[in-house]
Order: structure tokens, then sequence, then C-alpha cells
């Protein structure tokens, strides 16, 4: 028996997006074979017996598959975010996402809302029709994080343990324990309808872009087209000669290990720096960014002229949301 509190701090706002939790499937023992964002986000909430009773509000956003998450649905999610946060009688925010983008989605949200309360982002493995679905306990435990006294800022919570959106990365594709918050470690652990916290609640870091182009962030036609290209045995600097004849703003490149770049990506990265492109490289490794050296990319036999700036502990997708804001920043 969960233990919940009947004398709730506020008001939870439950915005949906889509994504597995609120996918269907033909058959109850299919956990990939399904359509995801089908169920409003009233029909999740409804299957949580233990959310009955509680002060809930809910908004359906979007109904994505999270693998087609788009600019419009972010900035969406920014203006209602941030506007029910700022309601005093609300406590916290609750989205629902589907897993596949849920980190990019995190860490845009953790550079874009001031969240002194608690934004939650929850998701699942497998279906609402599974035979053992994941999303109802993981809708449970965020519903309990937004609500916990204290708590704040943008957080994850996924087979019970509770991870900063700053770090979050998806590690498996299809397990239920999918998501890892990398050398970060995580922040708190759901226990039996309880949080337990491991370390302090993640502070803000809003972007500059929230100060400088407000109205740009929450209106995202026109937002700078940022692409991701890896390297790799192989690679074709053809590949970012066609995003730059695309009108690519910015670049990033995932790199392998510390964020080493194929000669032919270098060569083609320094011709679109020329033409006015912002290149940033980062590591595709899962863990540990990219270091920086002084010999810079290239190791010791890197050429000076040649360096690329690197994105630091970003991953490449976090680095693109960077990137993207700070272009939206520069105007
Ligand atoms: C999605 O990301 O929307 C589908 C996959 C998932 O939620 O696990």
């Amino acid at each position: 028996m969960q233990n919940i509190d009947r004398n709730p701090p506020g008001l939870v706002v439950i915005l949906g997006t889509g994504g597995t939790i609120a996918g269907t499937a033909a058959s109850a023992a299919s956990h990939v074979g399904y359509q995801a964002g089908a169920l409003g986000v009233e029909v999740l909430v409804a299957a949580v017996p233990p959310l009955r009773g509680l002060a809930l509000e809910t908004e359906t956003l979007a109904r994505l598959d999270s693998c087609h998450m788009d600019h419009a649905t972010w900035a969406a999610l920014v203006r209602r975010a941030a506007w029910h946060l700022a309601r005093p009688e609300v406590a916290g925010v609750v989205v629902t996402h589907g897993t596949d983008t849920l980190e990019e989605t995190a860490f845009f949200l953790h550079r874009t809302v001031a969240a002194a309360k608690p934004l939650v982002l929850t998701a699942a493995m497998r279906p609402a029709t599974a035979l053992s679905p994941d999303g109802p306990q993981n809708l449970f435990d965020a519903v309990t994080l937004a609500r916990e006294p204290g708590a704040h800022g943008v957080l994850a919570v996924l087979g019970g343990v509770v991870h900063a959106g700053a770090s979050l990365r998806k590690v498996h594709g299809y397990r239920v324990d999918a998501f890892s918050a990398g050398d970060a470690g995580p922040v708190a652990l759901l226990e039996d309808g309880r949080v337990r916290t491991l370390r302090p609640w993640p502070a803000g870091a809003l972007h500059d872009a929230v100060a400088r182009a407000p109205q740009r962030l929450r209106e995202p036609t026109g937002w700078p087209a940022v692409d991701i290209v890896t390297s790799h045995a192989g690679a074709r600097a053809a590949v970012i000669d066609a995003l730059v004849a695309a009108g690519a703003r910015g670049l990033v490149i995932a790199g392998t290990g510390n964020g080493s770049v194929h000669a032919e990506l270098r060569a083609a990265a320094q011709r679109a720096r020329a033409a006015g492109v912002v290149v940033r490289r980062a590591s595709r490794c899962l863990l540990g960014g990219v270091v920086a050296s002084d010999a810079g990319e290239g190791g010791a036999t890197g050429n000076a002229a040649d360096l690329l700036p690197d994105a630091g502990v970003l991953t490449p997708v976090q680095a693109r949301v960077e990137l993207l804001l700070d272009l939206l920043a520069a105007g």
C-alpha cells in the first residue's frame, strides 16, 4: 500500500505530449509494436487509482511519438509550464512525454524555464495496454515528486529514480530501466510513495536567450537550423557541405572518443565556419563529454588553425539545444 498524503500542499498540473506512456498496442504482450501518443493525458490519470482525490489539472498539448518532437511543441511547453508554475496555487507541473527524446526536452526545459517548483518529466517504456505497464507507477511517482515540499528544478522520474533534467540520457532501447544521469548520478529515489533525496535539488540555469529573446523563444517560427553530424570511419565532407547549403546555422559534430573529428569532416567544418556557421564538437561516447586539451581537437598533432570549439560535458543532443539557444540569444 503506497503512502499518500491526503492533505495536498497544492495543485499539480499534468501536461501531456504523447509517448509510449500514452501508447496502445493491439496485444497486451506487445512492448514494441504500438501506437505512441494514442491516449489523452486525462485517460492516463484515470488509470492510476491512487491519484483519485488529489488536486490535479490536465492539459494535452500534443500526442506525439517523441521521435517526431518539434520546436512548436517545445515552445508550447515552455509557455504552459512557465505559466502554470507561476500560479500560486500550483505546487508543481508534470510533463508526460515519450522516452526517445526525453533527454532533449528535459535539457531544453532546464535551460528555458525558471523552475522554483518541481517541473517533473515522466514517460514509460511499455504502452498503457501492456500486461505490466510502467506508466501508471511513473505517473504516480511524478505527481508525488511534484507535490514534494522543497523540491524544485527540472527533474525526470522513471522506475523510481529521479534524475536532474540537465543530466538525463536514455541508455537502453527497450528495458524498463532505460535512463541514467551518467557520471552525475541520481538526485533522489521514490520509495513506496515517499521521496528520499540523495543530493540537493538541481540549481536553475537559465540560458541568456530567456532574457534576451523571450518572444522568439515562445514563437518557434524561424528558429535557426542546427544539425548533428556523427564522425565515423569513412565519414564524408559532403554531409556538412550539404547541410550548410540547406541553411544550417549551427552544427554539432558528435566526435569519436574525446571529441576527435575525422579529417574529412574537420576540413568541411572549417569551411562551414568560414561561411558563418557555428560549429561545436561533442563526443559520441555515452559518458565523459569532451575534456579540453591544450592541443585542442586533433590532440598533440592538431593544427591550431583547425581547432573546433568543444561542447564540454554536453552530449551531442544537449549541445544542439545549447547552440540553438545561443543562436536565438544572438538574434
Ligand atoms: C516515444 O518516444 O514517443 C516513443 C517511445 C517511448 O515513449 O518509449
